[in-house]
């Protein structure tokens, strides 16, 4: 073993995490759940998020027999919801193609939708004790700086550098507190911004300590400036219910429920009774949202909508719902604002 490694086991045995909600358990579909929600989102946003999911999906065949539609209402908020859509279609393979057990083989694990090399590697490991290392973005950063890797991570020659990193050093005893102890370095002592050196088990051979690189390291991608968009949201409203439009299920928000939208030279009016068949009164328009993505940002203003007469149609694809129902619904976060602002002032 590396000392490397001996070093960060025996510091995630000390001071690492032992009793976050998906720790203690071998299941690996409790570990495969966590590790997805981990993916894009930190810690203490997933927690509430896990305990509700698995209260409500407690196995595999639970969350394959389950509706898209539902499993994207318990992943509402969380945001990058082909994870959930993932999640739930390797769901539905491990039940076709593994008798509903999940499988073992790396290969295979693998081979199920929205799960990469580290996040199979991570599964494996802590699930069956079968070692594979991992490289997450925070492992990329305790790397990076430990091993003084200069240049942007996301290049291929880089990323394949940190995997014979990732490599080498993976343990074959005590593989779990050795994965577990790089995230917990990554998350809480080798953080992003001021990163606490002084209290690191790899001070004494950090590179980047040692050449005073911390704060420059990883080398951050060369970025191109994140475009704005904007959008106006329909607020159709008829007494206390709202209509929700259901998305695409490609693209932002794929099969999430929000707000009809229009395009900036487009008549609100028009399109209320030209696409809904609805004759409206507007409103004044509400204080815009900015909501970031990941290549984007979105300005959102929402028009609100009077509605005079009960639709006689509904157009496919959309729902009259009371604002409390619709609140509870598969929705995205930034509808879900606007929903909380609407309930606030009617009531
Ligand atoms: N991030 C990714 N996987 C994690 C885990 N198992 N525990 C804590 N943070 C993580
Ligand atoms: Fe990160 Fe500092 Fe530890 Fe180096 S010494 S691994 S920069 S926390």
């Amino acid at each position: 073993m590396t000392d490397f490694a001996l070093r960060v086991i025996a510091w995630q045995k000390q001071h690492g995490r032992h009793d976050l909600p998906w720790q203690n358990t071998i299941n690996p579909y409790v570990i495969w759940v966590s590790e997805i929600m981990l993916q894009q989102t930190q810690v203490t946003a997933v927690i509430g998020y896990f305990l509700r999911f698995m209260v409500r999906f407690p196995d595999i065949a639970s969350l394959a027999n389950a509706t898209q539609e539902e499993v994207l209402q318990y992943w509402s908020g969380l945001g990058y919801y082909s994870r959930a859509r993932n999640l739930h279609q390797a769901a539905q393979k491990i039940t076709r193609d593994f008798s509903g057990i999940f499988p073992h083989q790396f290969s295979d694990i693998l081979s199920l939708s929205g799960i990469g090399r580290s996040t199979a590697a991570a599964i494996s490991t802590f699930a069956f004790n079968i070692p594979q290392p991992i490289l997450d973005g925070n492992v990329k950063r305790v790397f990076a700086r430990h091993f003084l890797i200069e240049g942007w991570t996301g290049t291929p020659k880089i990323e394949a550098q940190l995997w014979q990193i990732a490599e080498l050093h993976m343990p074959t005893i005590d593989a779990s507190p050795y994965t577990q102890g790089l995230m917990d370095l990554g998350a809480t002592i080798c953080t992003r911004t001021k990163p606490k050196c002084q209290v690191c088990p790899l001070l004494s051979s950090c590179g980047a300590y040692i050449h005073k690189r911390e704060s420059k390291l990883p080398t951050p991608k060369p970025r191109k400036p994140i475009p704005l968009k904007q959008t106006t949201m329909l607020i159709l409203r008829c007494g206390n219910e709202i209509l929700l439009e259901k998305r695409p299920s490609n693209g932002i928000w794929g099969g999430l429920w929000s707000f009809p939208e229009i395009e900036a030279h487009e008549i609100a009016t028009e399109i209320a009774y030209s696409k809904f068949g609805l004759n409206v009164e507007p409103e004044e328009p509400l204080e815009n949202i900015e909501h970031a993505f990941t290549h984007f940002k979105l300005a959102i203003t929402p028009q609100p909508l009077i509605v005079l007469y009960q639709p006689k149609r509904l157009v496919s694809n959309t729902i009259w719902l009371p604002i409390e129902d619709a609140i509870d619904a598969a929705i995205p976060a930034p509808v879900r604002g606007i929903l909380n602002k609407l309930n606030m002032s009617q009531s």
